[in-house]
């Protein structure tokens, strides 16, 4: 998605905004820019393609432009008009420049308009249009703030922009009306604004989310938060955030993802830590978190989520209703919202997403809220739409997720999902053999075993494994009860990092055409551990296996049957052996994201910044 960040203070201006460009390079992009003020004249440097490009404009040398102190830049993700330099941002309409982020859906009628007013927009996009806006305003007389405002009575759509003009050159104006933006004082004076929390952290903790239709508008000297549809100041609190800036470096990975994969351990620690009564000896202790004594009355639930986070939904599905026997439906959210689903009373519906910000997730949820039905999130970004929209919200605590393959928040996610199972089977009397206390206490122990497993000899195996079928056509990933799901989430990781065509399919469905693809240059990774599905899961790896895949197996490194019809082989350690069958997800996704990177970076992807993705996907 589009990342923005705009600067004004004292210090070089330039070096702000590209820095912070780079720290939202996680989101996705295809071209980028910088637009910054010299004496009263604004230059703009942009191309098509990555940050480098842009700093090759300004002569590789940031330090040339120091004299500059205010500024705006951005990296954008193509959605209207290719990813050309015309089409990059910042966009000038004589002495405006805007940098803009989010749709304008009404851009079609806007354009005629414009044109018709003898306007001559330069770029496909519908950014540009907004400068427009702006400037015809600024023509009739308004000030930058009123003009602006005017401007925003004419867009539909969820946006947000920033905004600069030679006529007021003392002044950045940002508008959050949809796509998040937020802002921060600058301790050395002045304020910086980006589109999520990263670029501020080098210089403060101290972050001002904006709201819904909230204003920016900084000098120098101030930041003041002002209503776009009342032009009234507002009172908005700074939230103090935790996140260190070493947290976002890669400490000694080849990659944001690899270290990831690595983190995952300490992420959810850091979840149990972070939702869990620490003084409590009872089970699943999640009684204090006010999403928890909203499910205590749930009838039924309702997970909505996209991509990893609906295959983490998935996974929930199988638990809550193993542990807490209630009925789970899951669903895509572009396709709930979008459904007539009928839901009975006393509904919970879950939206799940790391970021927060993905809009079919936030369009369920307003759409349920509209309704009158309970809603909650699971997300791992504090102060993000999804957490100040749903009713409650559960924080999943696993730091910045910078590679753009969900690893580490999926995980987290998962763990989340288990809590929530364990706790409601316990509150709703739904164990009657008491099997929940012993697998909470396998559960804390989860974090330790997933350390020992992500430096055992299996992750060694996934590595030679990976070499020798990195060549192979396409892939499926198979597996039964808990591993399907995990299985969907190893082959989008496939192809979203090595850009190779993979299905997870549930092994007992491939028989019912999938099987029609499988050949000799087929690979098939097979999850079958030794849980109440092996038997039925070693059948189908038979069916592929007699029509010439290669089988990758994962299973019980004592499993020596399975093990001897396999090509390739990664054995479970033995003490995974004593854990519960619903606990092998958290050791199953992390083997199957290192199996993916290590294809990946054989076939030379951007594995961090994979093409024609994004982190946050804040367009339906
Ligand atoms: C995961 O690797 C993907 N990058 C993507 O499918 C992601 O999970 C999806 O876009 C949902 O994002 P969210 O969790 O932030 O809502």
């Amino acid at each position: 998605m589009c990342g923005i960040v705009g600067y004004i203070g004292s210090r070089p201006a330039v070096d702000v905004l590209v820095r912070g460009l780079r720290r939202l390079e996680y989101r996705g992009y295809d071209s980028a820019g910088v637009a910054f003020f010299r004496d009263s004249r604004i230059e703009i440097r942009k191309a098509e393609g990555k940050l480098e490009n842009v700093e090759r404009l300004l002569n590789g040398a940031i330090e040339g432009h120091a004299d500059a102190t205010c500024g705006i830049g951005h990296t954008r993700w193509a959605t209207h008009g290719k990813p050309t330099t015309q089409n990059a941002h910042p966009h000038q309409t004589g002495h405006v420049v805007i940098v803009h982020n989010g749709i304008i859906e009404n851009y079609q009628e806007l354009k005629k308009e414009i044109i018709g007013r003898g306007g001559h927009p330069k770029s496909e996009t519908d950014s540009e249009l907004f400068g427009f806006l702006v400037y015809e305003e600024m023509e009739k007389g308004l000030g930058l703030v009123e003009a602006v405002r005017a401007s925003f009575r004419h867009v539909q759509g969820a946006c947000s922009v920033v905004v600069l003009s030679e006529k007021e050159p003392g002044l950045v104006v940002g508008v959050r009306n949809g796509s998040p933006l937020v802002a921060a004082r600058d301790p050395k004076g002045g304020t910086i604004l980006a589109s999520d929390a990263q670029p501020l952290l080098e210089y403060t903790r101290e972050v001002i989310f904006l709201e819904q239709g909230d204003m920016a508008v900084a000098s120098s000297g101030e930041l003041r938060i002002v209503s776009l549809e009342t032009g009234k100041e507002l009172e908005r609190e700074a939230a103090r955030l935790d996140w260190s800036p070493e947290k976002l470096d890669k400490q000694g990975f080849p990659h944001y993802m690899l270290k990831e994969i690595h983190e995952q351990p300490g992420a959810l620690v850091d979840t149990l830590n972070g939702l869990l009564e620490r003084a409590s000896t009872a089970p699943f202790p999640l009684a204090e978190q006010p999403g928890a004594r909203l499910l205590d009355s749930a009838r039924e639930i309702h997970l909505v989520a996209c991509g990893s986070s609906w295959h983490a939904a998935q996974v929930g599905k199988y638990w809550l209703e193993r542990w807490a026997r209630i009925p789970v439906s899951v669903d895509l959210a572009s396709e709930f919202r979008y459904r007539a689903p009928v839901l009975g009373q006393g509904a919970v519906v879950l939206g799940i997403s790391q970021s927060g910000e993905t809009a079919d997730t936030l369009a369920v949820v307003r759409q349920m809220k509209a309704l009158g039905i309970r809603t909650l999130g699971i997300t791992n970004v504090r102060g993000s739409t999804l957490s100040r929209e749903a009713d409650a919200v559960f924080y999943t605590s696993a730091g910045p997720e910078i590679g753009v393959a969900a690893t580490k928040t999926f995980t987290a996610q998962l763990l989340v999902l288990l809590l929530l199972a364990g706790y409601l089977g316990l509150r709703r009397g739904a164990d009657p053999q008491g099997a929940i206390p012993p697998l909470f206490e396998q559960l804390v122990r989860v974090p330790h075993l997933l350390a020992d497993f992500l430096g055992s000899e299996a992750m060694a195996s996934a590595r030679e494994a990976a070499a020798a079928l990195a060549a192979s056509k396409g892939f499926f990933f198979i597996g039964r009860g808990y591993s399907f799901p995990v299985a969907l989430e190893g082959a989008l990781k496939l192809k979203e990092i090595a850009y190779i065509h993979a299905e997870g399919y549930a092994a007992g469905e491939l028989k019912h055409g999938p099987i029609a693809m499988i050949d000799e240059g087929m690979a098939v990774v097979v999850l079958a551990p030794r849980d109440g599905w092996r038997d039925k899961t070693v059948s189908n790896l038979e069916e592929v296996k007699a029509r010439g895949a290669r089988i990758l197996g994962v299973g019980a490194a004592d499993d020596h049957a399975l093990a001897s019809l396999c090509d390739h082989w990664v054995p479970l350690p033995a003490a995974v052996r004593p854990l519960d069958e619903c606990l092998l997800p958290f050791l199953l996704t992390p083997l199957l994201q290192l199996f993916s990177y290590e294809i990946a970076i054989r076939k030379g992807t951007d594995v961090d910044k994979p093409r024609n993705l994004a982190k946050s996907v804040t367009v339906e």
